[in-house]
């Protein structure tokens, strides 16, 4: 099974029927999985240039897109997603985590989940207990009142 379709399969509870989000998507290997149990899945990035052909074939709506400046409404989503994203977007993550809160609905969640070194170290320094394994993908949840 694809790492994506277990961290899916993990994470099922906050993504059967919701509005998921997927910020630095890259391939969008996160989403297409995800689109399988989602209502709906968005996903942005600043390019496409990495982006699986399979999100053309699924009910996933990619645009390019910065996530510290969403053009998405207030409370558009259930879930928020960055998989393996967290090293490249550390320098903004203060203004994509606002952004993140302001399009997620009451008691929504983003998720920060790293498997590659990379992610992983600069999530363990960041984020110390608050980060916890789930098999062998490392996660980061926040929640929004
Ligand atoms: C390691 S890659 C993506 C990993 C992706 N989840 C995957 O599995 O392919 C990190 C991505 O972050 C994107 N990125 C960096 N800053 C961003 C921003 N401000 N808004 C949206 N995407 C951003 C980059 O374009 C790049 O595609």
């Amino acid at each position: 099974m694809k790492k994506t379709d277990r961290i899916v399969r993990l994470l099922s509870s906050d993504i059967e029927k919701k509005d998921i989000l997927e910020v630095a998507c890259g391939s969008a290997d996160f989403s297409v999985a995800a689109a399988s149990l989602a209502n709906s899945v968005s996903c942005i990035d600043l390019d496409d240039s990495r982006l699986n052909p399979m999100v053309a074939q699924s009910n996933v709506c990619f645009q390019i897109m910065d996530a510290s400046q969403m053009e998405y409404q207030d409370h558009s989503f259930d879930t928020i997603v960055m998989y393996n994203a967290y090293y490249h977007i550390q320098t903004q993550w203060k203004e994509i985590e606002k952004e993140c809160r302001r399009v997620l609905r009451n008691r929504g969640c983003i998720y920060i989940i790293g498997t590659w070194k990379l992610d992983t170290s600069i999530m363990l320094d960041i984020f110390g207990d608050k980060a916890f394994w789930l098999d062998d993908f490392l996660i980061v949840k926040e929640f929004v009142e």
